[in-house]
């Protein structure tokens, strides 16, 4: 088994992630500056999971410390699994260039690590988002890329783009892996999202509601063309996309055969509306949300689900977690937080 580092290990997907690759008997390094997670993930991983990880508090966008890290550490690491980037859609739109320079500068810095230490594997986070407002449904990894609705998705279909250009030069082989919508935390309560200050997302804007915390749900839109006029969405459990990440190491590491660069949807493969799951929350936590319907947000599509069998075939991945289980678990970690104050931002 190789030794990995994973870049944004203390954050919602990467810290899961950790776990995941410790548990598959992967030895784990990671990097992350904290400016969006905490410094007690590690003691939380290892509570779950017995192991000890270090974590390099460094900004990918600081070469020249990232240059001494790998020159210190680049010993037995075999992959790279890169979760170090920002996320906020909204901050993205008031932000570009924090999000430009943060996300790609940052790319960058450590794919040049990467190539001069001749790393060979190399998993990347992207996002649905590069599938925009699809045309027709669900959508396959060849479905057409549109222009991004903000700027935090172009940093995907950039980031995207430069490691397909760079694989044809270099030796290291590159999967991407298209999320859907990542929801719930760890079945331990102990590691799960921090939303900062008011979510974006809809999952911790329910469990804050129903915690209290926020006053009500308002749901954007409810005269979109779906079932019941609310938009669908395709929402999968965080340890099903932590596994995912195991698998295309794996894949990585058996098929040397496969493409350099290859992308692969990460969904549960069914859509869910808002009132959906708005409704399986209440019946799933047996706690009554209120909520009202607000105009649509700027920028928001209206339904996209994946076609999730390339994964299924080719990497050997399914989704493990039920829609039940989502919830639960997303509602265990708000209780959790909620009893300690401190965590909460
Ligand atoms: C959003 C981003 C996506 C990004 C992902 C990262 C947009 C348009 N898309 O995905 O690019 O990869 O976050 O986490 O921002 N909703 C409500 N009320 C709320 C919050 C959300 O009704 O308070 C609805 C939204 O309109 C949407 C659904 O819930 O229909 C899911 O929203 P969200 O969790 O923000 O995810 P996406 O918009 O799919």
């Amino acid at each position: 088994m190789g030794r990995i580092l994973v870049t944004g290990g203390s954050g919602y997907i990467g810290s899961h992630t950790v776990v995941a690759l410790l548990e598959a008997g992967y030895e784990v390094v990671s990097i992350d500056d904290h400016s969006r997670s905490h410094d007690f993930i590690m003691d939380r991983i290892k509570q779950i999971t017995g192991t000890e990880v270090v974590n390099h508090r460094i900004n990918l966008v600081d070469r020249a410390t990232l240059e001494d890290f790998f020159c210190n550490e680049h010993t037995g690491i075999t992959g790279v699994i890169h979760f170090a980037a920002y996320k906020a859609v909204g901050e993205s739109v008031a932000n570009p260039l924090l999000y430009f320079e943060n996300n790609l500068v940052g790319q960058i810095n450590l794919m040049r690590c990467v190539d001069q230490y001749n790393i060979p594997h190399f998993v990347f986070s992207s996002s649905c988002t590069v599938y925009g407002n699809p045309e027709s449904l669900p959508v396959t990894e060849s479905s057409p890329l549109l222009e991004p609705e903000s700027p935090y998705g172009r940093t995907k279909l950039i980031g995207e783009a430069f490691l397909r250009d760079w694989v044809l030069v270099c030796p290291t082989r590159v999967a991407a892996l298209r999320y859907f919508n990542p929801v719930g935390a760890h079945p331990s309560a102990l590691i799960g999202e921090f939303s900062r200050g008011v979510p974006e997302n809809l999952l911790p804007y329910i469990t804050q509601t129903a915690a209290g915390i926020r006053e009500r749900l308002t749901i954007y839109g409810r005269d979109y063309p779906t079932r019941d006029g609310t938009c669908v969405r395709d929402y999968l459990h965080v340890c099903d996309v932590a596994l995912a990440h195991v698998a295309a190491l794996k894949h990585l590491e058996r098929h040397t055969d496969a493409p350099p660069f290859d992308v692969f949807n990460l969904g549960s493969g069914v859509g869910q509306t808002v009132l959906e799951m708005v409704q399986a929350f209440e019946e799933v936590t047996g706690t009554p949300l209120t909520y009202t319907f607000g105009e649509r947000r700027t920028g928001d599509v209206v339904a996209v689900y994946a076609d999730n069998r390339k994964a299924r075939e080719q990497l050997g991945w399914s989704t493990l977690y039920s829609l039940q289980d989502m919830l639960r678990t997303a509602w265990a970690w708000e209780q959790a937080l909620s009893q300690s104050h401190n965590t909460r931002q």
